[in-house]
């Protein structure tokens, strides 16, 4: 790796599969990336900042109005710093205020913001249905076109119930393909596993 790392904001969203963003966080800083992360008010339901601010070793951004570092807001020095803006999981709302420009909460103040050579990588994760909803796969190719990239989803069991398409993609795989986009060379090691999790695909 190069002497400056990459740094990439993760963005975390309101999604079952947010808990997978702790792994891909562990995953990317073993990578020798700098990773700084972003949760949304609706990831905040589902888990806490605090293994996001231990494996990042940054403070974690919940809040537009209560950002502590410096005068200058930190959505606004994370989008100009950021080689890479991933979004994992990414929620059908967020690809959807991503696609029509929405900036109402710092992660997507930041989307908006992110300087035009860095890159954007989605890893949606949802209910089945919401992914291949017209007004989803309109979304996903505004941002296609556009110049995002998406890794997944994957097919398997839902959280939701059902099976089929919507399950976040295996977070080595996406951290394999936001290494490529950021042009960084080096094998991604698999995620620490028990034997009954490797066995068992289960839902998200
Ligand atoms: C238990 C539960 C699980 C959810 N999982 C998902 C999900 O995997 N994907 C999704 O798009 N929305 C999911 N939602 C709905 C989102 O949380 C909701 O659309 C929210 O507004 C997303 O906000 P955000 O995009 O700002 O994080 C879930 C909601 C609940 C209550």
């Amino acid at each position: 790796m190069n002497a400056s790392p990459k740094l990439i904001v993760l963005g975390v969203t309101g999604s079952i599969a947010a808990h997978k963003a702790v792994d891909l966080t562990s995953l990317l800083v073993r990578q020798g990336c700098d990773v700084r992360v972003v949760m949304t008010s609706d990831a905040l339901r589902f888990l806490t900042p605090l293994p996001f601010k231990t494996l990042s070793r940054h403070p974690v951004v919940t809040d537009l109005y209560d950002e502590s570092e410096g005068w200058q807001p930190t959505h606004i020095r994370w989008a100009d710093e950021a080689d890479l803006l991933l979004i994992a999981p990414a929620t059908a709302n967020v690809i959807a205020k991503l696609a029509h420009g929405l900036a109402d909460d710092a992660l997507s103040c930041i989307a908006l913001a992110l300087k035009p050579e860095a890159r954007l990588l989605i890893a949606p994760a949802m209910n089945g249905k919401m992914w291949q909803h017209p007004a989803t796969r309109e979304n996903v190719r505004i941002l296609t076109e556009r110049g995002a990239q998406f890794a997944g989803p994957d097919t398997g069991l839902l959280s939701c119930g059902y099976e089929g398409i919507g399950r976040l993609e295996p977070v080595e795989s996406v951290a394999k393909q936001a290494l490529e986009l950021l042009g960084v060379k080096r094998p991604v090691p698999s995620t620490p596993r028990t034997k009954s999790q490797a066995k068992a695909k289960g839902p998200h």
